[in-house]
């Protein structure tokens, strides 16, 4: 259906995969070889407004106060063309996009900025799209994107095709005291893309094959520990998880890594606090933050020992965080 409207402005929420998704079996489509199982978080999010203009001459794309060229345009330009073609349209937009996230954290994200972006293009371009069409839109973005449509634990079905590959928010989840200390770690060499990431992990790890078996239990596992609020099991699993993606990077040729010293040092320094009786668990995507998981009743001390590591500025706290919604 359309409508008149030509302009909308959207919110979407970064999110963390204690699952992983690593590799797509459709790179076109952005259908993923295995499903993957989020968190949204609270308060790293991405603000897009977009406005289909029929005078303009072609896509104008303007993120955090700069007008972007190049590739990242040409990525935004793609997915408006997918929008364009849904509603029948051939106006181009501008799109004006605001990320917030600490003061040179390095966790702006692809998920919060194409989930918002699919929020807003769709309703600018006067589609009614139900939140699982949205879902599956946002994919077509950025594959993680899919999960930021949904607040809270979020469960990204794999499917096999672009009609049944797309997010859904847990049913039940018992497991509601999860916080997440978010580390900035310095990041010295432009990392590998996740795009690439994926693709040389697919075509060259002889892991592979296995990761897709095993993922399939860990989600089932996961799954399980959030409905049993069992959050040792939940941050043993999602540590485990999160290690065998990346061997995936180690074992591929040329191998790769997305940990730099420092990520190793945070790592320690988990693995201290539990041995210590401070219970808390990693998380690491593709680059080398660190996600500390832990329960609120452990967060300061757990806050204390990583700000006299790192300094306070590299130390943020976050928890659950919303949906997409339109402002
Ligand atoms: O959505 P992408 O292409 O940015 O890939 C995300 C990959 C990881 O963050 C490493 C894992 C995940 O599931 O989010």
């Amino acid at each position: 259906t359309t409508s008149s409207t030509s302009s909308a402005k959207a919110v979407a929420h970064t999110n963390i995969a204690l699952i992983k998704y690593w590799g797509k079996k459709d790179s076109q489509l952005i259908v993923p070889y295995t499903s993957s199982l989020s968190l949204t978080l609270d308060k790293f999010y991405t603000e897009t407004s977009v406005r289909f203009d029929p005078t303009l001459p072609d896509d104008i794309v303007k993120i955090d106060h700069q007008e972007v060229a190049g590739k990242s345009w040409q990525r935004v330009h793609d997915f408006l063309t997918i929008v364009r073609n849904l509603a029948g349209m051939k106006d181009h937009a501008e799109v004006i996009s605001h990320n917030q996230v600490p003061i040179a954290a390095g966790l702006a994200s692809s998920a919060s900025a194409f989930a918002a972006l699919a929020a807003a293009a769709s309703k600018a371009a006067g589609l009614t799209l139900s939140s699982k069409d949205l879902s599956r839109l946002a994919r077509r973005g950025s594959g993680s994107a899919c999960r930021s449509i949904f607040g809270g634990f979020v469960e990204w079905r794999r499917g096999t095709n672009d009609l049944d590959s797309y997010a859904v928010p847990l049913k039940q989840s018992a497991l509601n005291d999860v916080a997440i200390v978010a580390l900035t770690v310095e990041k010295k060499h432009k990392a590998v893309s996740s795009r690439e990431g994926m693709n040389r992990s697919v075509t060259t790890s002889p892991y592979y094959p296995t990761w897709v078996k095993v993922a399939q239990n860990d989600l089932s596992d996961l799954k399980v520990a959030i409905n049993a609020n069992d959050f040792t099991k939940f941050g043993n699993i999602s540590e485990l998880n999160a290690m065998r993606m990346h061997a995936l990077t180690l074992s591929a040729a040329p191998d790769f890594m997305y940990f730099n010293g420092e990520t190793l040092t945070a790592m320690n320094e988990v693995k201290r606090l539990r041995h210590d009786g401070i219970e808390c668990y990693y998380t690491i995507d593709a680059g080398p933050n660190v996600k500390v998981l832990c329960q609120q009743a452990n967060l300061d001390a757990i806050v204390s020992r990583f700000t006299k590591l790192l300094g306070q500025e590299r130390v943020a706290v976050v928890h659950a965080g919303p949906g997409v919604h339109y402002l």
